[in-house]
């Protein structure tokens, strides 16, 4: 019932906790964290045709009592309480940076596809360190999800770019959405250089992902 894509997220949640799925759309992500991860889910969507649509999946698996869904923006105070976990999934990094000046907890789970470094580097400037961090292969496109905490953290740039504990874990996966992203932006890299364009970024990152893919031999 529930793709790899959401599994990974679950793989970052403890049995029992409490969570907080802000942009949940159907909310198959809450029915399974209730049904196998023993979890107190409530979750949200800005747009009330979504919940709707979410609610009639709860119902189909008797959860009503269990999870507790409501219209809610994430740029408006939730009143979340710290032992709430923070799910967003699916959405911008620019929007998740948003959401984050209004609501905070403890611990976030995020799962981006845009600008992964931003994402990093924004919130643990907001005073979280990254707990864990999961990559899976779905539907032909890599996701990753991270883990952030409460805590100090010192991340170098290849940290942030490309995940400390992914960078850690030195997995088959993880080298291969490195061969991947580098496949993806060289052809870019190697324009930029024909025509004298400015190329600081893609350069910083170029030569971030020659040390990982060298590493793979
Ligand atoms: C692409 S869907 C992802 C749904 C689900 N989290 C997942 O990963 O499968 C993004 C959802 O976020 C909702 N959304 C976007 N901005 C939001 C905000 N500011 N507050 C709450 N929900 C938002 C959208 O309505 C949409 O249902």
């Amino acid at each position: 019932m529930v793709s790899k894509r959401l599994k990974s997220i679950s793989s970052l949640i403890n049995y029992g906790e409490d969570i907080i799925d802000i942009g949940c759309d159907h909310g198959l992500l809450d029915i399974y964290l209730t049904l196998e991860c023993g979890c107190h889910c409530s979750c949200c969507d800005v747009n009330s045709n979504i919940v709707n649509r979410a609610i009639s999946n709860i119902k189909k698996y008797n959860l009503l009592d269990s999870i507790n869904v409501f219209v809610g923006n994430g740029f408006d105070d939730l009143g979340l309480s710290d032992n709430q976990v923070m799910v967003m999934s699916g959405m911008g990094t620019s929007t998740i940076l948003r959401i984050l000046e209004k609501n905070k907890t403890h611990d976030i789970i995020c799962q981006t596809n845009t600008d992964l470094y931003s994402l990093r580097k924004g919130i643990c400037e907001m005073g979280y360190c990254i707990s864990s961090e999961d990559i899976v292969f779905d539907n032909g496109r890599y996701y990753i999800s991270v883990r952030f905490s409460i805590g100090s953290s010192n991340y170098t740039y290849d940290e942030l770019l490309l995940g400390p504990c992914l960078i850690k874990s030195d997995s088959k996966i993880f080298h291969d959405y490195i061969n991947n992203l580098y496949k993806k932006i060289i052809g870019g890299y190697n324009k930029s250089i024909l025509f004298e364009s400015n190329n600081s970024e893609l350069e910083l990152m170029v030569n971030c992902l020659k040390k990982y893919i060298k590493s793979q031999s």
